[in-house]
């Protein structure tokens, strides 16, 4: 794995760097195998990467109909809630692009609960792994059995100032997930506090590529121990767990000094 850290002086600089890196990664994608599968962030950060993406200089660039959109962890409310990371993704970037509605892959929030959701969600996964042909990262569990992993080709996580990423926050029972490629969180958790469903680890690491968007206050001290000293911040911050087969991308506004 290979890591590649770049700092930027504002959020503007760091969506437009993310959304070229981003770009040029789905291209690369679509040209070795066909397709691009693509997990999209949640919280605030990715509004300006999404809006660069959907902008003139990108939306023709990209071949949206060879890419699949779904999302690395999703608040367990309607879709059209101002909580949702599909709605910030859908009116910043979804609705401006040509992209097939079945391309278009978020979590079922109209069943009846967060467990009920991430285990639908999983299979959603699955069924588009093996039915686009997609590949497997293959694994082994601690009892020994094999793991078939989808592995998307590019994941965007976000970071909390916790050092929580995607729906994976300190200390949970979560992060104990080794077969499981989509869990549910009961407990009303995070900003906003509510239920979630999240992709695991697993899953996350399966995937090629991982790009952390990082931006915000409070997030300093966090990253700056993760970035300098990153397997004793693996034992503690979920965002240091992240090690992806192939690109690790950190890409931040945030003073470290
Ligand atoms: C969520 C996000 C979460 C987010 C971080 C950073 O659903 O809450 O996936 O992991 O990425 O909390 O959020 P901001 O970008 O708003 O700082």
């Amino acid at each position: 794995m290979r890591t590649e850290i770049q700092q930027f002086s504002n959020p503007s600089d760091l969506a437009e760097r993310a959304a070229r890196l981003i770009s040029n990664g789905i291209q690369e994608s679509v040209t070795k195998k066909g397709f691009c599968n693509l997990a999209l962030a949640g919280g605030t950060t990715p509004r300006l990467l999404y809006e660069r993406l959907a902008s003139i200089d990108y939306k023709n660039r990209i071949p949206w109909p060879d890419v699949y959109l779904f999302w690395g962890d999703e608040r367990f409310s309607p879709q059209d809630s101002s909580q949702s990371n599909f709605d910030l993704a859908w009116k910043t970037l979804i609705s401006k692009i040509k992209i097939p509605r079945s391309n278009v892959m978020p979590p079922n929030m109209d069943l009846k609960s967060p467990q009920q959701c991430a285990m639908a969600y999983q299979e959603t996964i699955l069924r588009h792994f093996e039915g686009l042909g997609s590949s497997f990262h293959m694994d082994v569990a601690d009892n020994g059995t094999d793991l078939k992993i989808p592995q998307f080709d590019i994941i965007l996580l976000g970071m909390g100032a916790d050092g929580h990423t995607a729906s994976l926050f300190p200390d949970h029972r979560a992060l104990q997930e080794k077969e499981r490629l989509v869990v549910w969180i009961d407990e009303h958790i995070g900003t906003p506090m509510t239920p979630r469903i999240t992709f695991t680890l697993p899953l996350i690491n399966g995937a090629s590529d991982v790009y952390f968007l990082v931006s915000g206050d409070g997030k300093g001290q966090t990253l700056k121990r993760i970035l300098s000293e990153p397997d004793d911040s693996r034992n503690v911050f979920p965002s240091a767990m992240v090690k992806p087969q192939s690109r690790l991308y950190w890409l931040h506004d945030i003073q470290l000094t």
